[in-house]
């Protein structure tokens, strides 16, 4: 699980482990990891590294194999934003480096996690769930950088679902708005900052076709789903977009007001 120590991955590790699963908690942030293991106990284990390093993800997989003797499920779920940086606001002097520092994350990171799961996958018949976003299906959820390197991500999964079948099955959760410590690249001093704190319910609420402001643990659930051997048998290359109908509307994230 990867960027398990915050947020949504945070709310994904908690409904595991009451789903009754063992959980390596991957995260570059030590202090929330250390937290993470002191809640959670025994039931996971902290590892402290990059998804931007194919090293960092197989001491991972490792991890995994040596503690709990196997793995099941890869979920690549660790992000950052790019603050909604328009092409025309993002600084000319950064926008190279913080095009290939958010890509390295969001898009590498789930191919190298990928790559390194991969065998002991294929050896349990497990599978892979990618999070995804809106602004992998619609503009207005971030700038061109986070929109983009989302869109990547729904090709990724698509193409991994086709390469690995039959043995693995690679699918996605696209969520919508939720609060978190999101944060973004080092290049434009986005980093260590949560940027979309100041989001409040009722706005959020008002962006939505359902209303709703949605907790990360909302979305826990479509995780499980996909996850599940008997539940997802026959669903590969598949993605649950769980942005509360944004899609339905069409009228996207910036003309309702909200930049999510
Ligand atoms: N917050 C939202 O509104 C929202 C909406 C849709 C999708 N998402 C996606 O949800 C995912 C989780 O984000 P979140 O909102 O929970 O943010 P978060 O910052 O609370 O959690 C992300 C975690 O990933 C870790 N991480 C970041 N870069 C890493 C790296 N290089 N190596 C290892 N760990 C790394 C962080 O330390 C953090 O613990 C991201 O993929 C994000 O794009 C978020």
């Amino acid at each position: 699980m990867t960027g398990g120590a915050s947020g949504l991955g945070l709310a994904i590790v908690r409904r595991f482990v009451n789903e009754g699963a063992r959980v390596v908690v991957f995260d570059r942030d030590a202090t929330r990891l250390a937290s993470v293991a002191a809640e959670l106990g025994d039931s996971v284990a902290a590892v402290h590294g990059d998804v931007s390093r194919l090293a960092d993800n197989e001491r991972a997989v490792e991890m995994a194999t040596a503690t709990f003797g196997k793995l099941d499920i890869f979920i690549a779920n660790a992000g950052i934003w790019d603050g909604g940086l328009s092409v025309i606001d993002l600084p000319a002097e950064k926008i190279e480096q913080a095009f290939d520092e958010l890509f390295a994350i969001n898009v590498r990171g789930g191919l190298l996690g990928a790559r390194a799961a991969a065998p002991a996958l294929a050896a349990t018949r497990g599978n892979m769930v990618f999070t995804i976003s809106n602004a992998g299906f619609y503009p207005g959820g971030g700038g061109p950088l986070y929109t983009a390197s989302k869109h990547a991500v729904v090709g990724l999964v698509r193409q991994l679902a086709h390469e690995l079948a039959p043995k693995i099955r690679v699918n996605a959760v696209a969520p919508g708005a939720l609060h978190s410590n999101l944060s973004g690249p080092a290049a434009l001093h986005l980093d260590g900052r949560s940027l979309i704190e100041g989001r409040s319910d009722e706005l959020i609420a008002r962006a939505i076709p359902l209303a709703i402001s949605p907790q990360a643990e909302d979305y826990a659930a479509s995780y499980v789903l996909l996850a599940s051997r008997t539940a997802s048998k026959v669903t590969t290359g598949a993605v649950i977009n769980a942005d509360g109908g944004l899609g339905v509307t069409g009228i996207g994230c910036v003309t309702a007001g909200l930049d999510l």
